[in-house]
Parts: structure tokens; C-alpha cells; sequence
């Protein structure tokens, strides 16, 4: 549908950019911080460490100073559990409340709006020894934390994200490094749907918590939410397409919002004998969550066809490449779309299909928590000319308004990332940043921070309230 005039974006519209704590931190180890699986995890020769990362630790009121120059009205960023809760629950770690704290604050005194991811990749390295989420415990332990976070932060923090991409946790966990299987393990799959079942469980009962504790408070899930699409109009492709819908995207929406298993899904795991084993309360506590949002990340659409039984499947190597299942799916790219340096796919008018869809679905406000261009960025003479980064998110940015336009209720945009921060499994090489951090994948350099030109772009746009999209190409 094309519309004779755009709507404006809301004015209370949340514009700002998102980072996660494993992956901007740094300071891994000090001020009392246990490991996390990431800072545990043998990395293959030639990865970069998660000890510094952009050292934001360190730099963190540096950095909300250029994200308040830029006029952020929100910064995501996460908070990592065993920064927090050391061996992930038990005695709290007071300098890493300090730190919170200091952020938190920081952030207010720029009037810009925290929204805080509770969990993003990084179970506490004592709570994988305890079975990480294949225990059922898991459910208590995320509760508890989310109690120390609510008493703590909940007197400034209006905006709660409880787990981000739980279905790239469950669909690809060996690739972003959290993956936990207990030894001797017979039947892979349904320990890893119980393990997501555990996350749903204690993602609904955080969210039941959430409204007990800080009633003005607002908390939603954080899922990676692509359209799939069918390659060609064959009745087949279409079944292919509903399928890889269901298992990637809407199997972690329905349970956040309606308390209930996709049917689909459902099917799909009896068949493999791996369904979840329910608890006693756990079909009453998915029923009492309710989100106020929904968040997620969109990078760009999915296409699938028919795989039939010959066909070999194809391993995901990471959440772009979606593999493939015999009998349900097959992953294959978009000749419609442009890729990036690193191969994947670009889909703005995807990312408008998609909030269409999910607003179809859930009839919940959305929240964009990811989005965004990873990039060889290069720095010279002090410049960083990243204006492909800029065509991206002008490119997204109108579609926002587009589907806002279609009467869709979208708060915010946040897209990653807010400086340049390690990617889950592309080093520093990789860069999404507004903010250029200068280290090399193992040379850590100055760490000192450059405005690219992505920066007094984005400047513009949040002054112009996404008026203001244009750039000149240096
Ligand atoms: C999302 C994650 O999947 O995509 C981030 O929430 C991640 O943690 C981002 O960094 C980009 O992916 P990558 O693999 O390029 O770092």
C-alpha cells in the first residue's frame, strides 16, 4: 500500500541505539564480576577476547555524553547477571550495583531513557556448572535476579527487556557461544526446548513479577523477528515459509503473549519426541505473563522453500543463514535483495512487512531493538565516511514510518549499535557502531572514540524528530 501522505513519528518516540554488556563491557573479570559462559568459552585461535571490548566500563560516561550529543532519548544496553550476582545468585557483587548505578544515572541526567535487556547471551559461567537452563532452578534463579534488578534499578528504569533472542539461543547456541548440553544426553533437541521451555517460564513469571513490583514499569520479550517468506508462489514453498514462521518467530510471541505453544510447533516437536515436559504451575505461570511491548530485532527477511525428504539440510552458521530441515524447510537467498560485506541480506520494505505482521498478530505497541549495518568500517585522517551505514538506516527508518503511517503503533527505534562493540562471532572486524572505538581485532590501540559520519546524521534525524533523513555522500 502506498500512502499519498506519511504520518509523523509519535512524539515521545524512543530514538536511541542498543549495546550489550559481553560485548561493550569489558572489565570482564574486575571489580567482582564472575565469568560469564562468554568469558569461559574456548574461542577458536584468532578471536578476539572479551576482556576489554570497547571498555565502555571504563568510558561509559564518555560514551552517554556522545549518545546525548547525538540527543539519544533511550540507550539499551544489558545487565550482565554475574556482574551483578557473581555466581549468578546468592551474594550480590555491591560494585557492580555501583556500576549500574552510575549508568543508570548518567543516562538520566541526559534525560535519556534507559531500556534494559535483563539477559543477553551471557549465563553466569557458576550457573552453567549447575545446568545452566536444562535445570529446572533455572527459573528461580532468573527470578531471583530479576528481583535484585527490580529493587535496585526499578526506581529509574521505566523500560524492562527480560531475555533477547531467546530463538537464536535455541536455534543457534553453538554459534553465539551459550550453548549448554548436559553429558550423556540422548535426545539433543527436547533438551533444548526444554531449556527454552525454562526461559519462557521464567521469562512469564518476571514479566507477572515486573508488574507486582513496579506497577508504572513496562516489560516485553526481545526476540529476532525475520518474515520468513515462500520462494515462489508453489503451495508447497508457502507450507515452508508457514513452517520456518512458526519455529524461528512466532513459537517465543504466542507463548510471551498468549501463554500458549504455537500448534505448529507443537506438532513439529511430538514428532522428534521433543516436546517440553511441563511442570506443576508452568501452564498456569505462561497463561499470567503478559508483555506491554513487544520488542525485537529485525536485520532482514527470511525466503524458504519445500525441502523434501532427499534433500540434505543445511547447518545455520548464524542467524542469516537459516539452514534447513528435511520435510520443513530449506533456507535460500533473496534475488530481490542486496547483501552486505558480510552477507546478508538488506530487506527494508521486510522490516515494515514484519511490524505489519507482528501487530496483526499481538496488537502490542512494538519496540525496535536491533537493527543496523556490521561493516568494515575505516578510520582516516580521524573520519569515518560509513555512509552505506546511513543508506541502511534511512532506508529503515522509512519504513518505520511507513508502517506507522499503515497504523502501526512502533514507540521506539534503538537500532545497534551505539558504538563499535565485539560482534557475537565476527570480532571487531565487524563494526555497527555511530561511534567509532579505535582497536584492531587484537591491538587495543588508544580506545579512543571518533564521530562517524553516521553520527551527525543520526544527530539530525532524532532533532527532526525523522524529518530529516537526507545525507550528502562524502
Ligand atoms: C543480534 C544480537 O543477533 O545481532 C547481537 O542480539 C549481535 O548481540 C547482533 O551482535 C549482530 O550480530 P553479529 O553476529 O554481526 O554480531
Amino acid at each position: 500500500m502506498y500512502h499519498k501522505e506519511q504520518k509523523s513519528f509519535p512524539k515521545e518516540f524512543l530514538w536511541g541505539a542498543s549495546t550489550s554488556a559481553y560485548q561493550v563491557e569489558g572489565a570482564s573479570l574486575e571489580d567482582g564480576k564472575g565469568p560469564s559462559c562468554q568469558d569461559v568459552k574456548s574461542v577458536p585461535e584468532g578471536t578476539t577476547d572479551l576482556k576489554v571490548c570497547a571498555d565502555h566500563y571504563h568510558h561509559y560516561k564518555e560514551d552517554i555524553a556522545l549518545m546525548a550529543e547525538m540527543g539519544f532519548k533511550s540507550y539499551r544496553f544489558s545487565i550482565a547477571w554475574s556482574r551483578v550476582l557473581p555466581e549468578g545468585t546468592g551474594t550480590i557483587n555491591q560494585k557492580g550495583i555501583d556500576f549500574y548505578n552510575n549508568l543508570i544515572n548518567e543516562c538520566r541526567k541526559h534525560q535519556i531513557e534507559p531500556i534494559v535487556t535483563m539477559f543477553h547471551f551471557d549465563m553466569p559461567a557458576a550457573l552453567d556448572k549447575r545446568g545452566s537452563w536444562s535445570n529446572r532452578d533455572s527459573v528461580d534463579w532468573f527470578l531471583e535476579y530479576a528481583r535484585v534488578m527490580f529493587e535496585h534499578f526499578g526506581d529509574r528504569v521505566r523500560y524492562w527487556l527480560t531475555i533477547n533472542e531467546q530463538n537464536m539461543l535455541t536455534l543457534l547456541g553453538p554459534v553465539i557461544g551459550s550453548f549448554y548440553m548436559p553429558e550423556n544426553c540422548t535426545n539433543q533437541m527436547k533438551e533444548i526446548y526444554q531449556q527454552n521451555h525454562h526461559q519462557l517460564v521464567a521469562q512469564a513469571k518476571v514479566m507477572t513479577l515486573c508488574h507486582e513490583m513496579l506497577p508504572d514499569a513496562k516489560i516485553g520479550p526481545a526476540p529476532n523477528i525475520s518474515l520468513v517468506y515462500a520462494e515462489k508462489c508453489k503451495p508447497e514453498d508457502v507450507l515452508a515459509a508457514q513452517n520456518y514462521n512458526a519455529i524461528r518467530n512466532w513459537l517465543y510471541l504466542d507463548v510471551a503473549v498468549y501463554g500458549t505453544y504455537n500448534h505448529l510447533v507443537w506438532s513439529y516437536l511430538e514428532e522428534r519426541g521433543a516436546c517440553p515436559e511441563f511442570s506443576e504451575g508452568d501452564a498456569e505461570a505462561l497463561k499470567n505473563g503478559h508483555p506491554d511491548f513487544i520488542g525485537f530485532n529485525y536485520y532482514a527477511s527470511a525466503t524458504v522453500r519445500e525441502n523434501n525428504e532427499m534433500e540434505n539440510d543445511g547447518e545455520p552458521s548464524d542467524q542469516q543463514s537459516g539452514g534447513g530441515e528435511a520435510g520443513i524447510y530449506m533456507s535460500c537467498s533473496n534475488p530481490y535483495l542486496a547483501k552486505t560485506e558480510f552477507g546478508w541480506e538488506v530487506d527494508p520494505v521486510g522490516f515494515r512487512a514484519t511490524m505489519r505482521e507482528l501487530y496483526s498478530r499481538y496488537h502490542l505497541p512494538l519496540l525496535v531493538t536491533e537493527n543496523g549495518l556490521g561493516a568494515y568500517d575505516k578510520l582516516e585522517n580521524g573520519k569515518i565516511h560509513d555512509f552505506y551505514r546511513i543508506k541502511y538506516l534511512k532506508e529503515h527508518i522509512k519504513e518505520i514510518q511507513s508502517a506507522i503511517t499503515d497504523g502501526v503503533a512502533v514507540i521506539g527505534y534503538n537500532p545497534w549499535s551505539a558504538i563499535d562493540l565485539v560482534s557475537t562471532h565476527e570480532g571487531m572486524k565487524k563494526r555497527y557502531g555511530f561511534v567509532f572505538v579505535d582497536r584492531d581485532e587484537f591491538d587495543l590501540k588508544t580506545l579512543k572514540r571518533y564521530r562517524k559520519d553516521s553520527f551527525y546524521w543520526y544527530k539530525k534525524v532524532i532533532e527532526s524528530n525523522g524529518c530529516d533523513l537526507e545525507y550528502q555522500e562524502a
